[in-house]
């Protein structure tokens, strides 16, 4: 009999034909996993879950008796308790290294965007607005040779230094909960306390993965140390950031401008106010999301998945 497991949300499909041709696969999209039927009934039996950004909680690992491993398509596994999972000795395993460039590459597009105000020239250009020769009102601000200060300086945060240094010649502050000593001599990066990069920096990006932590990190008092000028990344989780206090940031003049691939609500609500800001730049969380490295979390994702319902150590194994 085939193992049975459920696909949740997203698996790039040559990835999700292979696992169907191997397991019974139950595939679930947009739905509430805490009340969807077919779900709960197919959770009584599978051996397997994969996907992105589901829930798993005591609640959901209750009714998931024969449950060997959840594998996560993302680097991010905020979405997993680790600690209740590990209890029960259940793997849990999620997909770094395949998506450290792209996401690098993500930050420095909503940088530039923010900086350069591109997606609002752009629109000035096609609504016909250009019809004469714009302004200083319309200029925006350079990168290069400025300051950036990386927050989290994990894989994508030295990714993002590499960029910083090499591509643009910035100057590349960062904090993190530990020394990264090679990054230092490899990206000429200075590391200094929250507050200091926070009062220098001319780009703060935040990075972290998000935990008990860093939820909450940048609110109020921290928007109020960056400088007027400073223009705020935001691609580790919207829960990092007291969405209301960046808001406010931004309508006070307080931060000039902001680069966000993600929310505190994703999708994110209508009547959001950052969606009605000219200096915000936004983006539908999509900081992994080219076809070539969509396609390598797939099928980590599957490595791993089939690694663990074998009994074998998974390749990206979180708890060990
Ligand atoms: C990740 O992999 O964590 C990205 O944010 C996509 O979810």
């Amino acid at each position: 009999m085939k193992k049975k497991i459920i696909v949740y949300e997203r698996l790039e499909k040559p990835v999700l034909e292979s696992l169907q041709n191997k397991y019974d696969v139950k595939f679930l999209k947009n739905i509430d996993a805490k009340t969807n039927e077919e779900f709960l009934e197919h959770l009584k039996d599978a051996e397997g879950i994969i996907g992105l950004a589901l829930e798993v909680n005591k609640a959901l690992l209750d009714n998931a008796p024969n449950l060997k491993i959840v594998s996560n398509v993302s680097v991010g596994y905020n979405n997993l308790d680790i600690e209740e999972l590990s209890k029960r000795n259940i793997m849990a395993t999620n997909t770094p290294d395949v998506l450290t460039d792209t996401v690098a590459d993500t930050v420095f597009g909503i940088l530039l965007a923010a900086a350069r105000r591109i997606p609002e020239l752009d629109h000035l250009v096609k609504s016909k607005q250009w019809i004469e020769a714009l302004g200083p009102e319309y200029y925006g601000v350079d990168v290069h040779h400025k300051t950036i200060g990386i927050i989290g300086m994990g894989r994508i945060g030295q990714a993002i230094a590499k960029r910083a240094k090499f591509g643009f010649d910035m100057n590349v502050l960062y904090h993190s909960r530990t020394r990264k000593h090679d990054a230092e001599e490899k990206f000429d990066a200075t590391y200094c306390s929250l507050e200091k990069l926070l009062a220098e920096s001319d780009f703060p990006v935040l990075i972290t993965p998000l935990t008990a932590e860093t939820t909450g990190l940048i609110g109020k008092k921290e928007f109020q140390l960056m400088k007027h000028s400073a223009i705020f990344i935001n691609a580790s989780r919207g829960k990092t950031v007291v969405e209301k206090d960046l808001i406010e940031a931004l309508q006070t003049g307080e931060i000039a401008a902001a680069g966000l691939d993600v929310f505190e609500q994703e999708p994110v609500e209508p009547n959001n106010p950052l969606l009605d800001m000219k200096n915000v730049v936004t983006l539908p969380h999509v900081g992994s999301s080219t076809y070539e490295t969509e396609l390598k979390m797939s099928e980590l994702a599957a490595r791993n998945l089939e690694a663990g319902l074998n009994g074998d150590k998974p390749p990206t194994l979180i708890n060990p």
